[in-house]
């Protein structure tokens, strides 16, 4: 773990219960770590585990129920101060997007949430730029609106918006899952140039062990709300014998599996 470098996320005990009595869910059991400036970390695990709602945790959508939640030393106590430096991409892009508002303006509008303002000038560049980062022209977007783009193309206006936006912190749920092979391994390789361009802190969360294991510096397991087995990539998945981690290895097809066991001796960083 890099002790010289200044922790962004701390977590200590912390749960996130919905509702009570017999319908008491716990969604994020008892989480203790910490995430480091510069880190990517992807958090993985089944369905329902709790991925998406310690995501929400990091974003300031849901205060912890119990234990201490810190982004950079502090509380959490304005969500535009947070998102200032914290942005997100989910699950779903169209739900991210306003169906009668071109992309464009929805791009252009994005960048209103910063402190500082840029001027039209700087907008219209920064909104270029990150369009160009993922490799779309800007003419091919120009008048267009959400519904006349496929939702792989979705994604990566996604992710033009935080090349855009320049956030310190990028929380990722899932951004592969409605994209096919060939798009996913831009996907991942733009994550990538964001950590390394702009020395991004990014939470990647996936079912997909494999995927963690190419991106990752640290990989959280998650199972049934609590985080059951943390580490590097080779701590988590050469040395273990913890059977959720192995679970979930099983999972992996093999096709992939051959993929991620070559990437996996690639030089990451
Ligand atoms: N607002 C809510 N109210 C009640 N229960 C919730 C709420 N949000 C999530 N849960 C429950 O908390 C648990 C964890 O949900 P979460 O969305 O974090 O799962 P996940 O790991 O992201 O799953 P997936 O991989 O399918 O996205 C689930 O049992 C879910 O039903
Ligand atoms: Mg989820």
């Amino acid at each position: 773990m890099p002790s010289n470098k200044s922790i962004v996320f701390s977590a200590q005990n912390v749960s996130k219960t919905f509702g009570a009595g017999k319908r008491l869910k716990t969604a994020v059991n008892n989480v203790t770590f910490d995430i480091y400036d510069g880190e990517i970390i992807s958090i993985v695990g089944g369905s329902g585990c709790g991925k998406s709602v310690l995501a929400k945790v990091m974003l300031g959508l849901y205060q912890p129920t119990s234990g201490v939640f810190l982004y950079r030393d502090d509380k959490i106590r304005s969500l535009k101060k947070h998102w200032n430096e914290v942005q997100s991409v989910f699950q779903d892009p169209f739900s991210c997007f306003n169906q009668f508002f071109t992309i464009r303006s929805q791009l252009e509008d994005a960048l209103n949430i910063l402190e500082k303002k840029p001027s039209k000038e700087e907008v219209k560049a920064r909104v270029d730029a990150g369009l160009m980062a993922v490799n779309v022209k800007p003419a091919d977007i120009e008048g267009k609106y959400p519904f006349e783009l496929s939702g792989g193309q979705m994604q990566r206006m996604l992710l033009a918006r935080i090349f855009a936006l320049k956030p310190k912190v990028l929380i990722a749920d899932e951004p592969t899952s409605m994209v096919d092979a060939c798009v996913r391994a831009n996907i991942l390789d733009y994550l990538m140039k964001l950590k390394q361009e702009l020395q991004m802190t990014i939470v990647f969360v996936t079912h997909d062990i494999g995927l963690a294991n190419y991106v990752s510096d640290r990989i959280f397991i998650m199972h049934e709300g609590s985080i059951v087995n943390q580490g590097t990539p080779e701590e988590v998945l050469d040395k273990t014998d913890e059977p959720h981690t192995l679970k979930l290895l099983d999972d992996i097809p093999e096709v992939h599996k051959t993929e991620w066991i070559k990437n996996s001796h690639r030089s990451k960083r």
